[in-house]
This record gives C-alpha cells, structure tokens and sequence, in this order.
C-alpha cells in the first residue's frame, strides 16, 4: 500500500520524508490556506521535496475554467496531479483531462457509484472521504470496501487514496481490505510509528546493555 502525506506544511512533509516511506503528497484548498503563504512558490518547493504525485486542487466551478486550470496546474511538474470535485462539471472536465494525458485526482467522493463514474471518466485516482462520512455516522470504510468490488469486477484502473484518515484504524483498515493509497496527516504517521511496548522495549534493553559494558570494562 502507498503511504501519501495529507498536507501542504513544509516541515511535516521533511520530517515524514526522513522516514523513506512517503510516496506522494495531497493538499486541498484548507491545507494550502493553513499555510498562510503563496501558492505557487509552496507547490513549487513541495514537488522538490517528494518524488510521487503531487495532488493540487483546482477552485474552478465550471468546466471549461477546471480545464484551463487543471492544464495550468499539471505545467507546475511532471508529478503534479490535479484535483478535481465530484461534480457534473468535474467528470466532464476529468474525461478531457484524461484523452490529455493528465492525471486527475476525484475528491470529495462519498458514494461508490460516484466513484464509477470517477473510474469511467478516467480519473487516476478517486478519493474517498472516510473521516467525513465516520462524522455524520455512515460507516466510512465501507465506502472504500464498495469502490474496491466495484473496480475489481470491472478492472478499472483508477488507484483509490483512502482520504479524510483520521487515526491509525482508519489506515489499518485501508491495508487490510486492500485500498491502493492512504493519505495520511502528519500527526497519524506519527501515531503509526508509536507503540508503548516498543518504547519500554528498547528502555530495557538499553539499561541491560548498560551491564554488560559495566563487566567488559572489569
Ligand atoms: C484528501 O485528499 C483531503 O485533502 C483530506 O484527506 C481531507 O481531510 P479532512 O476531511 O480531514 O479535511
């Protein structure tokens, strides 16, 4: 399973870059305007960062304004993904994109059979929402688990990043039923990588290691 970060933080993505396991990044308007910093020169210095796909998301309503962004988007790097609504005018923009050759990211998808038309339209990737479905008690996984059997029996090839991950059961759950990509946010890596029994292992062994070079320097 690809590991992609969720954010447009500068820090958080170095830091998780050191880890080695990053495979691409997504932002959305929210985590771009967080920043509080222009959009072109924070883009710019995040595709220098990782090298995977980069999700950046057009503001566009209509269609032919989405397409005229997407295509300027797309310019920004070869790694550049553009995001695009689930909309009426988001799939007619993403079926263009597509005979293109431009990678198109569906966000905000929180039906399977959107995520249908996501793959018929030829988006790359299709994002659906977990996190934000869990919020209004709709079971968020099993959105994924849909998409999954959908894209199986058909063999579509869009990838499914398992989006809106808010804790580590969102990602296991991901793995364990076999989404392509989770993107994660900075503060759940972290929670990935943590276990208390691994801390008070290593505290232990070290203290142990501390007697046997007390003897060696008898
Ligand atoms: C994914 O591409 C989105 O940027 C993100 O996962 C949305 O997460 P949120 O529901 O926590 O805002």
């Amino acid at each position: 399973m690809k590991l992609f970060i969720d954010t447009a933080n500068i820090d958080e993505i170095k830091e998780a870059s050191r880890l080695g396991l990053i495979d691409g990044v997504t932002t959305n308007p929210t985590l771009i305007a967080r920043e509080g910093r222009e959009f072109m020169p924070l883009v710019k210095e995040i595709c220098q960062l990782v090298d995977g796909p980069i999700s950046l998301e057009a503001v566009s309503s209509l269609s032919n304004d989405m397409l005229k962004e997407a295509r300027d988007l797309a310019h920004i790097h070869p790694n550049a993904v553009v995001k695009l609504p689930l909309t009426r005018d988001g799939l007619i923009a993403t079926k263009q994109l597509a005979t293109e050759g431009i990678k198109v990211n569906m966000t905000l998808v929180f039906s399977p059979t959107q995520a249908l038309l996501a793959a018929k339209a030829g988006a790359a990737y299709v994002s659906p929402f977990v996190g934000r479905l869990d919020d209004i008690s709709h079971w968020g996984m099993d959105l994924v688990e849909q998409i999954i059997t959908i894209y199986d029996n058909y063999d579509f090839e869009t990838e499914i990043i398992v989006a809106s991950v808010r804790n580590p059961l969102h990602v296991l759950e991901a793995a364990m039923i076999g989404a392509d990509i989770a993107t994660i946010p900075f503060a759940v890596i972290e929670q990935l990588i943590k276990h208390p029994l691994s801390d008070i292992g290593v505290e232990r062994f070290l203290k142990d290691w501390e007697k046997v070079e007390k003897k060696n320097k008898r």
